[in-house]
Order: structure tokens, then C-alpha cells, then sequence
């Protein structure tokens, strides 16, 4: 939720300025993760010092008081650390002391940045407490600044380097975090690490990089007396004042640290290895996503859970605590395929409108090299190996949350067709609540923009233990989702930095519509239904142009219609119930305006008594069969005095007024397959929400209370 950056420069000459520069802007790429308060923290006069900058509201704020705060700009360093954050709070009120980097003391011995929850932070704070620690601030991250130093003081022989440091102090912390560690103690040295929330790490050199890979290192020999020692150490879940040997001095944690140094492993990280034995110019930008990457190299390494990062002397090594079976020993760096101008707004005023705008190339991206509209046939290289399985499952569950969870009610009526195979689709934090029964002849499908959504991870977490096949349909390559899944589908559609989610929708609509043609391409009975999708596939790019055509129209709606109402209504039914739900989703989060999906076919069932001339009431009135029941909404409405907005393709609305003897307003839409055509009809919704915030006078790209990728439960 928060976001996180860090910049490393070694060999590699900048001032203060401009290394404060690259943090603030690779912030400001992070916005979107979270924007109530950010903070940085850099080197001082010298390396005994760290000065740190924070500030409430968005990372413009954060710039202007560098601008007026910080001194000598033009101070230079070869060898530099610096982090930074923005952050969405979760514990204590945004404030300048809630933001990080949060530090172990006055004296800024260890300074901090992270992004998910230790929940064990209230222990952990007591315990410190106890042993002379003042906290300032009603954060969770402080107890990991605090316990840096703690471990760092009571290491009396000062024989533990950074990452052995760094490994005591994860054993203690329960919850989850990405995590960067700067310390005085340590210049020129950041350690990065990860637990249920995303970090990488990109790599930039003027040389090539020896090989594309770097060793993952484990404590040699003796690993399990680590994992022994680490336990004996944890508090987790332990009263406070019974916590072992952090309470109690001298302890086993001295001994254990006189052999950590030993046990090891400092060999030299071979990606980094110059051909002339001389230290390579090197700079390495830690970030929560690949957005605030991108524009200084394209070369990156995901880290995974539990990796402990640990960056100096140009070399960029990954520890792990224990060695586990079957876990590779290696992680790559990839080359990024997204592009600057992906993340950038253009001529587009928001991100949002850009996204919305961007559809007719993004629905086209998801399904390049996929579908071959000649031949009529849907391959999709991540699920190959895997459709057999599939095929044989007992069930599909869809397991999603907000918009990503819309997109599987979107097509959940067509995969059930297709496949003939019973689909349920469940809220991720709902099927969790629930314990809902998962079995190993069960396929889950993961639908997530981000891959990081915090729900969505614990609901995959928990059907891999009760070993059912997992599927991820992710937009975001290289996050939790679509590495913890045995199989998947990229949807690329491109970075979206929207808290609103727009084209992630229309592309994990339609990579789902993919999967269930892939999937039922061993049934002759539905060839022609399936050709008719095929087909329809094709034309979705020109159409959803054509639908963008409406904007103009749209905006003069929402200025003579909507916007000084506090309420609406979005109707629809059987594959509409879906785009009202989320069109409705997206009026409410963006615009503030209270709105609600409804199935036309309850209207009568309650809703209807909210109906009269006042209320705005939109209806998904596009032809499909169940057309003459949603002209009976639409008489049921008008009957009440309701004054409908129809969502409609061409000619429906002199069909409604034949009916209803009235005039209506309406915006029509191209006519597309029945299964596709939420594709359509979500668009003007999209649109509606975003003129709707705009005219209303709020930030589109920026919505109170929401960041994107929520990675805490
Ligand atoms: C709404 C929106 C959210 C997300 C939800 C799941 O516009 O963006 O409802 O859809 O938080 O996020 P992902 O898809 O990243 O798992």
C-alpha cells in the first residue's frame, strides 16, 4: 500500500542534490501506492550522520521542504545510501512523525522504511520499552528501527555484519513487510527484504553484467542451530517479560553471534564480478514497483519472500536464513519490458483518463500472439501445460476482490458454458472468513491487477496448502500472484497507475474469455459459439473506440444530470449484473457519490422503493435475451416516475419509448456478442466516474482513503 524507494550509488559520482532528486522522483512514480504523508533520509555532513525529511500530503510537499531544508546540495558522494517512502497509513494518523523513515534513536543510528504490518508490534514495543527505549511515534515500523540498535548494542564484540544483524531482527518480527534498513553503523550499505509485500531491485551499469543471475547465499553448515537460535530468540506470540533471551543478557543470542559472522558465506556476488578484478561503477534503485524503475534501467530482480538483500561495495548479495528443498538457489535479473511513457500521463490529464483512453491498445496487447483470428484459435502459453488438469477439475473457484473480483462475475456465465465445468466465484477475504472447503481436484483462478492484493495472496496461500492447482491472472509481472501459482496468464495491459482500476478490467475480462475458449477447444459442440466470440474478440478494439467517441456527451450529461445528486443507481442483469456492479464501484470510489449495482431482476424485491423522479437510475439495456426483461426494469422504473438513463445499442431506445410512450436519454453503444458486451457497456460507466470526481472537484488519480495494491488484510 505504502511505497517504497531506495537509490544506491557506488563508483558513481553525484551530489546530494541530485541523489535527493531521484528519491523524490521515484516517490512521485510510487504515489499512487500511497499519498497521505512521505518522508526521506540521506547521508549528513559525514558518514556518522543521517538527515531525514518528512512531511504530511503528497510527495510535492516532501520536495519543497528538501527545497528549504536541506543543506549543501552540492555536498558530493561516490559511495551513497538513501531511502524513501510514501506512505498510506495504517497505524497513527498521517503526521510528520507517523512518516518514515522511522530511527532507532535521536542520533539516527538506523533509520527505516517499510510497507505492510508487524503484528507484533505491540509486544515488541513493550519489550523494548522495558529495556530503555523511548518510541515517538504510534507506528509499527518503529520496533524494527528500535530493535536494529537494540541487536546492534547488545552485539558487544561487534562481529555481526549488516545482513546478520538484519536476519536477528526478522526472526523477531511477525506480519508481513518490504522493508529497507539504512544505517550509520554500516555506511554505504542498505539491506532490502521482503515478506508478503512486493520489492525489486534494478541493477545499472555501463558494463555488462558477467551473468544475468545472483547466487542466493545460506548460513554454511550448522543451519538448523540458526533456525534453533532464532526460535529461542522469537517473542512471537510469547507474554511480554517472557521472551527469551532478548530480555536476558548475557544470552545465547552472544554466543550464536560470535559463529554468525563465520557461518557466512562472503563470496563475491558474481553478476558484479569485473573482468579486471577492479570494482565496477554501479547503481542500484530499490523499489516496491517497477514504475519508478523503468526510467533509469530495465534490468531488475524480483525478490522473493524471506530473501534478505544486502547491498555494498557495488555487489548485490541475497541471503536466506535456511535452506529449503526444492527452492531455487538462483534469482534473476530480468529485463523489463514496459516502456517511460507507459507510466507517464502524455497529453492526458490523469492517469485515470489516459487509462480509460488506452483500452482500444490494451484489450489488443492481451490478446497478441494469442488469439489468431484467422485460424480462429485461442492459445495462451502460460496455461498449456495445464489445460488437461483444468479440464479434469472437479470445479473452478475465481478468487478475486474489487474490480478484479467483477471481472470474474463478468465472465463466470461464459466459462460456465464453454467449459461446462460449475464455477464459483468468491471475494478472496470473504472465502477466507469462511474456511470455504478447497480440494485437490479443485483449479483456483487468482484475478489481481497488482499480484500483491494482501486477501487475494492469503486465499492462494490457502488453497496451495490444500494442494488444489492455482492459476494466476495477473497484470503485474513478477508479483507474488503470478510466482506463487503453478500457471497463469499475463493480462498486458500495461502499468496501470489509476487507483481506479479502468483497462485492467477490460484485459482480465478478456483474458478470462481467452482461457475459457482454450479451454474448450476439445469440444466440437461448441465450435460456432465459440467462432462467434473468436470474431467478436476481433472487432472489441474499434468498437471500444467507437465507445470512447461518447466522452463529450458524457461530460455535458454528468453536468446537466448527476452531479448535485448524492446518490444513483446502476441496473442490470445477467452478464450487465457484473458492469453494474462495477461501474457503480467505480462512481463511488472516484467521485464520492453513493451508488449501488443492482440486479434488475431484485428491483422488485426492495430496491424498487428507492425509485422516484429524483433518483438517477442508469440501465444496462443492451440487446442480448434477456432484453425484454430489462425493458420490463425499465417500465417498472418509469412507472414510479424514474427517469432512467439507458445504456443501449442502436434502435433500443425507440423499442423502450414504443413501450413507455416517453422520451429517454440514452447512450448508445456498439452491439457485440452477449458475453463481450460488458466489455462495452463498462465504458461510459468508467467515463461517467471520472467526470463525475472531476466536476465534483476531486483528485480522479488520488481518491481519499484508497492507494492501489492493497497489500495489508
Ligand atoms: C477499484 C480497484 C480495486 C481493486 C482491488 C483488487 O477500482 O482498483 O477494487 O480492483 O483492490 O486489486 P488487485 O486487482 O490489484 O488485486
Amino acid at each position: 500500500m505504502c511505497g517504497i524507494f531506495g537509490y544506491v550509488n557506488y563508483l558513481v559520482d553525484r551530489s546530494r542534490g541530485e541523489i535527493l532528486e531521484t528519491l523524490l522522483q521515484g516517490l512521485q512514480r510510487l504515489e499512487y501506492r500511497g499519498y497521505d504523508s512521505a518522508g526521506v533520509a540521506v547521508d549528513g555532513a559525514d558518514k556518522n550522520d543521517v538527515w531525514m525529511y518528512k512531511s504530511v500530503g503528497k510527495v510535492a510537499a516532501l520536495r519543497e521542504l528538501v527545497a528549504a531544508q536541506c543543506g549543501d546540495p552540492g555536498q558530493r558522494f561516490d559511495c551513497h545510501v538513501g531511502i524513501a517512502h510514501t506512505r498510506w497509513a495504517t497505524h497513527g494518523q498521517p503526521s510528520p512523525q507517523n512518516a518514515h523513515p522511522h530511527r532507532s534513536d535521536p542520533g539516527n543510528e538506523f533509520v527505516v522504511v517499510h510497507n505492510g504490518i508487524v503484528t507484533n508490534y505491540r509486544e515488541l514495543k513493550a519489550l523494548l520499552t522495558s529495556k530503555g527505549c523511548v518510541f515517538e511515534t504510534e507506528t509499527d515500523t518503529e520496533c524494527i528501527a528500535k530493535l536494529c540498535k537494540y541487536v546492534y548494542d547488545t552485539n558487544t564484540h561487534r562481529n555481526l555484519d549488516f545482513s546478520g544483524l538484519t536476519r536477528l531482527v526478522l526472526a523477531e518480527l511477525q506480519g508481513a513487510y518490504g522493508l529497507l534498513i539504512k544505517s550509520v553503523h554500516f555506511p554505504g550499505e542498505v539491506m532490502a527484504t521482503r515478506k508478503g509485500s512486493p520489492l525489486l531491485i534494478g541493477v545499472k551499469t555501463d558494463k555488462k553484467l558477467k551473468v544475468d543471475f545472483v547466487d542466493v547465499e545460506f548460513p554454511e553448515g550448522g543451519h538448523g542451530s540458526l533456525t534453533e537460535d532464532m526460535q529461542h530468540l522469537s517473542v512471537q506470540g510469547a507474554p511480554v517479560g517472557a521472551t527469551g533471551s532478548l530480555l536476558a543478557a548475557p544470552s545465547p543470542l552472544a554466543a550464536f553471534r560470535n559463529d554468525l559472522r563465520n557461518e557466512l558465506r562472503h563470496s563475491q556476488s558474481r553478476a558484479f564480478m569485473s573482468e579486471d578484478g577492479v570494482p565496477m561503477p554501479v547503481e542500484f534503485f530499490i523499489a516496491s514497483d517497477a514504475s519508478s524503475v523503468v526510467e533509469h534501467t530495465k534490468k531488475v530482480l524480483f525478490l522473493e519472500d524471506d530473501d534478505i538483500a544486502h547491498i555494498y561495495d557495488g555487489e548485490l548479495h541475497i541471503h536466506r536464513a535456511r535452506r529449503e528443498a526444492g527452492q531455487s538457489t538462483t534469482r534473476s535479473i530480468q529485463t523489463l519490458e514496459m516502456e517511460l511513457n507507459q507510466i507517464m500521463k502524455g497529453n492526458y490529464d490523469h492517469f485515470m483518463q489516459k487509462e480509460i483512453f488506452e483500452q482500444p491498445e490494451s484489450v489488443i496487447n492481451t490478446m497478441r500472439g494469442r488469439v489468431d483470428f484467422d485460424k480462429k484459435t485461442v492459445t495462451v502459453g502460460g496455461l498449456s501445460a495445464f489445460l488437461g488438469s483444468i479440464r479434469r477439475s472437479r470445479r473452478i473457484i475465481m478468487v478475486a476482490c474489487g474490480t478484479s473480483y467483477h471481472s470474474c462475475l463478468a465472465t463466470r456465465a461464459i466459462f460456465e458454458e464453454l467449459t461446462e465445468i460449475p464455477i464459483v466465484v468468491e471475494l478472496a477475504s470473504d472465502f477466507l472468513d469462511r474456511r470455504s472447503p478447497v480440494f485437490r481436484d479443485d483449479s483456483c483462478v487468482f484475478v489481481s491487477q497488482s499480484g500483491e492484493t494482501a486477501d487475494s495472496i492469503l486465499a492462494l496461500q490457502y488453497c496451495l496448502e490444500r494442494e488444489a492447482l492455482t492459476v494466476g491472472v495477473v497484470n503485474t509481472v513478477g508479483s507474488s500472484i503470478s510466482r506463487q501459482t503453478h500457471c497463469g496468464v499475463h493480462i498486458n495491459a500495461g502499468p496501470e497507475i489509476g487507483v481506479a482500476s479502468t483497462k485492467a478490467y477490460t484485459s482480465q475480462y478478456i483474458a478470462l474469455v481467452m482461457m475459457a475458449l482454450a479451454l474448450s477447444d476439445d469440444k466440437l459442440s461448441k465450435t460456432a459459439r465459440r467462432h462467434e466470440i473468436i470474431d467478436g474478440l476481433g472487432r472489441i478494439s474499434a468498437q471500444i473506440s467507437d465507445v470512447l467517441k461518447l466522452d463529450e456527451s458524457i461530460k455535458q450529461l454528468i453536468t446537466t444530470e448527476l452531479v448535485a445528486h448524492k446518490s444513483l443507481l446502476v441496473l442490470g442483469r445477467g452478464y450487465q449484473f457484473a458492469t453494474a456492479l462495477e461501474g457503480a464501484l467505480k462512481i463511488k470510489e472516484i467521485s464520492y457519490m453513493h451508488s449501488e449495482g443492482v440486479l434488475a431482476g431484485e428491483l422488485k424485491h426492495g430496491v424498487l422503493a428507492l425509485v422516484d423522479e429524483d433518483l438517477p437510475i442508469i440501465l444496462l439495456a443492451t440487446r442480448d435475451s434477456l432484453y425484454p426483461k430489462v425493458v420490463s426494469a425499465v417500465e417498472q422504473v418509469i412507472a414510479r416516475k424514474g427517469k432512467p438513463i439507458l445504456i443501449c445499442n442502436d434502435g433500443s431506445d425507440t423499442f423502450v419509448q414504443q413501450h413507455s410512450g416517453i422520451a429517454l436519454r440514452t447512450l448508445e453503444v456498439p452491439a457485440t456478442v452477449d458475453c463481450l458486451q460488458g466489455l462495452l457497456n463498462v465504458i461510459p460507466l468508467q467515463l461517467m466516474s471520472y467526470w463525475l470526481a472531476l466536476q465534483r472537484g476531486h483528485n480522479v488519480d488520488f481518491p481519499r482513503n484508497l492507494a492501489k495494491s492493497v497489500t495489508v488484510e
